[in-house]
């Protein structure tokens, strides 16, 4: 089922885009544009946003159509391969159109879906690395709050248990995947003066002969302290927040992804047993059994017959389709009297020490972000993060509320045993989820056991504890001004027609 309808440049030269008849009937009105904040929509909004609404309806009720006559023309739709990507043959229209496709396409057999080896139909208990089979599509789980949203509760993903006993595993509930280039671009940025500071550090420490401390500083952002040595090796034991390599991994609870083709590729795997090409290809090199199985043939790992379960193209498509969907939005409150509310709620925010974590805004210096494929060696695809795909996009000051970084949040939110992919990351040690879009993606914290903001704030122990006892010291009044403004970390609103 398609997400979104995108007002698509003519399709020349796409192949797996034959032209459909719907679109044509949609394509004159203004796009999935959001409506101004505060207040309705003219008449004239109104008509345009009921007639995008209607056109996805149709879109999604004819590619229904046609799935059911030609069986198998879904999967090829969300087939696409990086060979004519590298080409040239999509343009970001085209490519976000497939990541919709591939984001919706409810993952069959025939595609590889789960996995003769390991995986038992319907077992929501993962079974080690190898995970289950949770449902059928990723939207499957993103989709509290509208298209691409949040999981609730029923959604939770039980990870890395035993294959049978839901005590054995551990708990995570679906964030949504809104902004996701900003997050991306403004993680490799970090990641970047970091390493750039090591550098030089090592550089400074061999000229001079003896060892250099510095300080890790990059976006206002404070990781600890790091020893370059004269010999070439560093000492990162004072280096907080962040793995030793320096690189800020900001997708996940707990920091694990460096960026949205790793998010995409474990998540096809551990949900639906769809095997990415680029994994299968580092498997031939060097066998990673206990991630993809042990096959006797290198290419078809899990062994049920499909290889390139997830082609290399497919992959790019949606991490190119993640990164420009629509950013979160603040949307205060209209009426006056909770606009006074809202401003004290947001200084609140400061004053009790929120922010010190969720930082506001992290600043991007380049706007552009570089796709770059996996195998084939090709240079990158380029997207303009603040052009290409969905309104609105916010600004470079991009009000993320979160610092990007680890913490350790005490023995109440930790993990009941470590997760066996990132024994790295301590059970109580969590990434600063990102606050914005908030009001739209309950239930909260990294297992869901928070049914409102206020809850989850309490929830705050470790670092987090001293901003908690003076959130819990508020006053009544002054709390829920704090919850007026945190209800306004929003996503713009869009009208939608359900199927
Ligand atoms: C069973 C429900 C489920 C399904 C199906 C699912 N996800 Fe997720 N998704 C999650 C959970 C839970 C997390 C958090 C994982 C973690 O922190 O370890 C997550 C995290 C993510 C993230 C990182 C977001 C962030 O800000 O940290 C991305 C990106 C993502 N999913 C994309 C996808 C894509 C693409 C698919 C389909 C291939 C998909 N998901 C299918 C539940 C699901
Ligand atoms: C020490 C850093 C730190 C401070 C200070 C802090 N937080 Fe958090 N916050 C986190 C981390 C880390 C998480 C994720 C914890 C988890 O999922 O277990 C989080 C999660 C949250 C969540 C749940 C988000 C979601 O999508 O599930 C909310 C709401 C929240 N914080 C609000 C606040 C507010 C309001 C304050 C100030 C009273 C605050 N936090 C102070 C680090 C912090």
């Amino acid at each position: 089922m398609l997400q979104r309808l995108r007002r698509l440049r003519p399709l020349l030269g796409s192949a797996a885009l034959v032209a459909l008849p719907v679109l044509a009937t949609a394509a004159d009105s203004p796009g999935s544009t959001p409506w101004p904040t505060g207040a309705p929509p003219t008449d004239a909004q109104l008509a345009a946003l009921v007639d995008d609404a209607l056109g996805l309806l149709s879109l999604e009720r004819f590619e229904e159509f046609r799935e059911s006559k030609e069986k198998g023309e879904d999967s090829g739709h969300s087939t696409v391969f990086q060979e004519d990507i590298d080409a040239g043959r999509y343009n970001a229209d085209e490519l976000f159109a497939l990541g919709d496709a591939v984001f919706g396409h409810e993952f069959r057999a025939a595609d590889g879906y789960a996995d003769v080896q390991a995986v038992v139909p319907g077992r929501r208990i993962h079974d080690g690395s190898r995970g289950a089979l949770d449902t059928f599509s990723c939207a499957g789980c993103h989709s509290v709050g509208g298209p691409n949203g949040a999981g609730a509760a029923t959604q939770n993903a039980y990870l890395f248990g035993d294959g049978s006993h839901q005590s054995s595993t551990v708990i995570r509930n679906s964030p949504p995947v809104l902004g996701l280039g900003m997050v991306q671009a403004l993680a490799r940025e970090m990641s970047l003066d970091l390493q750039r500071a090591r550098d030089a550090a090592l550089d400074q420490a061999e000229a001079s002969g003896d060892s250099v401390l510095i300080q890790l500083r990059t976006k206002g952002v404070e990781f600890g302290t790091l020893t370059a040595r004269p010999n070439g090796s560093v000492d990162a034991s004072e280096v907080t927040g962040i793995d030793a390599d320096l690189i800020v991994k900001p997708f996940g609870w707990k920091g694990q992804f460096p960026d949205l083709r790793r998010a995409i590729e474990d998540a096809a795997r551990v949900h639906f047993g769809i095997q990415s090409g680029p994994q299968t290809e580092l498997h031939r090199d060097g066998p990673m059994p206990e991630l993809l199985g042990d096959g006797p043939d290198w290419w078809d790992p899990d062994a049920d017959g499909v290889q390139r379960e997830l082609e290399e193209g497919s992959l790019t498509a949606t991490a190119i389709y993640l990164a420009t969907l629509e950013v979160p939005t603040i949307v205060p409150p209209s009426s006056a009297a909770l606009r006074d509310r809202w401003a004290h709620g947001d200084a609140l925010f400061d004053e009790v020490g929120c922010a010190d974590c969720h930082t506001r805004s992290l600043g991007l210096v380049s706007t552009l972000w570089n796709e770059v494929p996996d195998t084939t060696g090709a240079a990158p695809f380029v997207v303009a993060l603040f052009h290409d795909g969905e309104e609105p996009k916010g600004t470079p000051k991009v009000n993320l509320f979160s610092d990007l970084k680890r913490h350790d949040m005490g023995p109440e939110l930790a993990d009941p045993h470590t997760d066996t992919d990132h024994p790295n990351i301590g059970a109580q040690t969590w990434l600063t989820r990102p606050l914005w879009g908030l009001a739209e993606s309950p239930p909260y914290l990294h297992d869901g056991r928070a049914a409102t903001i206020p809850d989850a704030i309490l929830a705050h122990g470790g670092e987090g504890e001293d901003s908690r006892d003076r959130f819990a010291a508020l006053p009544a009044s002054d709390q829920s001004d704090l919850h007026v403004f945190l209800l306004s970390l929003s996503r713009a609103p869009k009208l939608r027609a359900p199927l």
